[in-house]
């Protein structure tokens, strides 16, 4: 036998609200844990790059990072991501720049900063682009194709030399040298720039890959999307600093001095640039695959001899200062190593960056697509919540 509830009692009129009600301070809303900048909150689900910091792992797709720089290219990578399927002959070249961002480029001054370049240029692009929704493998490529070259032709104007077209022969990391320089790469140069592209291809959910997802969960382009992730990426928290890791090495100058130069920096205190990491607490993964590629350079700089030298001194000494602290290699000091190494100066690093990133961001693109629901969390309101206005 069922008993009928008892009515609840007629809810007693609310009072009027008195001039200014202010909400109390208070970390959660209706239960729900408030947690600046997202941390520890799950905002997506990805099957492209796994992030394993503890035991210093990176996978894309389930592929160790060491053997797709072993034996993959960066063009194989893309496709990986994009398409889930491997396939090491798979080919990228640097793409066509449109008139119209040409233009655009020219009337850049010539102190703009080249990822500020890039992502206009990724912007324009996206003006005269068809790019319907659903994005697509298609447009993830012709997109990362293009990036490249519109790079170079700024770079190239601003020291007033005219954009080079591509040499669809080139790949694609040999074709951006090309482009730039004038000059194409031997095969070390561009194995070496093609190592970075690839341990630079993806790396979770950071920043910039969540701003892309953002931006395409409101069905927006994918060129919106990459210009958005370049933006994001430009901020100097995000990325970290392979430029200063040469300014660094440049400073200790020759590997006689290298030992009491780091002793010196760690009793003043300084950071060692190109050491720890938030994630990792082993030794980069992906440091340990671009010191291999540095490693089997045929013709090694001083510049190169000087930094490897500088890495075994820093780890002897960080572990002798934290015995029970691990602060190994992070992936910026043999970035640096590899970009300067294949002459790249360091106000191109960070662009650099973001060409390899282009892999990550559109796979992220695609993916966010396949399964998508706009990304539209809640704040917690700490304003002043009503209130009359001044008479
Ligand atoms: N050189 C010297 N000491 C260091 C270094 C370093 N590179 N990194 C950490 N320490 C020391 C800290 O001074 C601190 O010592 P204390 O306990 O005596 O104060 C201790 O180790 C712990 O430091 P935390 O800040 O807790 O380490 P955390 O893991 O949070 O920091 C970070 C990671 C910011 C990357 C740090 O290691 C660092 O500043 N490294 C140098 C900059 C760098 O290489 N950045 C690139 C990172 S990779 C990337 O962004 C893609």
């Amino acid at each position: 036998m069922t008993t009928k509830p008892p009515t609840p009692p007629t809810p007693p009129t609310p009072p009027s609200p008195p001039a200014e009600v202010t909400k109390p301070l208070d970390h959660t809303v209706d239960g729900r844990p408030y947690s600046p900048g997202l941390e520890g909150v799950l905002a997506a689900e990805t099957s492209l790059g796994l992030v394993d910091g503890a035991n210093g792992r990176l996978m894309y797709r389930g592929y160790r990072i060491g053997d797709l720089v072993a034996h993959g290219s960066y063009a194989s990578v893309a496709n990986l991501l994009w398409t889930g399927e491997w396939d090491p002959k798979a080919r990228l070249t640097t793409g066509r720049v449109p008139s119209a961002v040409i233009s655009t480029l020219r009337a850049l001054p010539r102190t703009a900063k080249p990822m500020d370049a890039l992502r206009t240029a990724v912007s324009v692009w996206g003006a005269t682009q068809v790019l319907d929704w659903p994005p697509t493998a298609i447009q993830a490529r012709a997109l990362t194709e293009f990036s490249p070259s519109a790079l170079a032709a700024f770079i190239r104007l601003r020291e007033d030399l005219e954009p080079i077209d591509p040499d669809p022969k080139l790949d694609i990391v040999s074709g951006f040298l090309y482009q730039l320089t004038g000059v194409r790469p031997d095969r070390a140069t561009a194995r070496a720039l093609d190592a970075y592209f690839i341990v630079g291809a993806e790396h979770g959910l950071n920043a910039s890959t969540f701003a892309a997802r953002v931006i395409t969960s409101t069905r927006s382009d994918i060129a919106s999307a990459v210009a958005g992730a370049i933006g994001a990426m430009k901020g100097p928290l995000h990325g970290g600093a392979p430029s200063e890791v040469v300014e660094q090495i440049h400073k200790v100058g020759s590997p006689e001095h290298a030992e009491e130069w780091i002793r010196d920096a760690l009793a003043r205190g300084e950071r060692l640039m190109g050491f720890g990491h938030r994630v990792y607490r082993a030794y980069d993964p992906r440091a340990t695959a671009l010191r291999k590629v540095v490693e089997a350079m045929p013709a090694r700089p001083d510049w190169l001899e000087l930094a490897i030298k500088v890495e075994d001194v820093a780890l002897r000494v960080l572990e002798e200062k934290y015995p029970d602290r691990p602060l190994k290699t992070n992936v910026e000091f043999y970035a640096a190593a590899v970009l300067q190494g294949v002459g790249l100066t360091p106000d191109l690093f960070p662009a650099t960056f973001a060409l390899a990133r282009h892999a990550g961001w559109t796979a992220h693109v695609l993916e966010q697509a396949s399964a998508n629901r706009l990304i539209r969390p809640d704040a917690r309101f700490i304003g002043v919540e009503e209130r009359d206005l001044p008479t």
